[in-house]
């Protein structure tokens, strides 16, 4: 196993569309051993394949206190959503920025297991609102793509600014249980 450089706010490559898995291969599955290990010791709770410069339709979710119930969901696809839940989120690639993003309370998705079998999730509340989440990574979205112009362009100002500043600056370490 080994720990994966996660990209960061405002890495181009964040924006890249991912492409579904076709065989679900021991290369898949070492991948996927990678990203958990990287999300559990990112202090994540979920980490899609784009972050860490794979372009391939994967994610890794662990919403549980005790870290030990990873879902690992490739080439998922939401096929049902209801509701609707608002609630605080935050990305391990857009450091240091928190905020509420609208998104659908229960939703089931299709993907397939780490065997290639298609599989089915029924999710609600936070683990629904990261599938949610990780899903937009592997599209090229962000969630702070929701937030409003003026939110938006002065986090590009700060994340410009540390990009600068990052040269000579030891990394900053954040903890929050809603790095997604
Ligand atoms: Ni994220």
């Amino acid at each position: 196993m080994a720990r994966l450089a996660i990209l960061e706010y405002p890495d181009k490559r964040l924006r890249l569309k991912a492409e579904p898995v076709e065989d679900v291969d021991d290369e898949i599955r070492g991948l996927v051993s990678d990203m958990l290990e990287t999300m559990y010791a990112a202090a994540g709770i979920g980490l899609a394949a784009t972050q860490v410069n794979v372009r391939k339709r994967l994610l890794v979710i662990d919403v549980s206190e005790a870290r030990d119930e990873p879902h690992v969901l490739i080439n998922p696809v939401i096929v049902h959503a209801q509701g609707k839940i608002s609630s605080e989120e935050g990305c391990l690639s857009v450091p240091d920025v928190f905020d509420y993003v609208e998104r659908a309370e229960q939703i089931r998705a299709t993907y397939l297991d780490l065997d290639g079998r298609p599989a089915e999730l029924e999710a609600e509340d936070l683990l629904a609102v990261c599938v949610q989440h990780e899903i937009d990574h592997l599209d090229g979205k962000l969630f702070v793509d929701y937030l409003s112009e003026l939110k938006r362009q002065r986090l590009r100002k700060k994340a410009l600014k540390k990009v600068r500043r990052s040269a000579n600056e030891a990394p900053r370490q954040s903890i929050s249980a809603r790095l997604i």
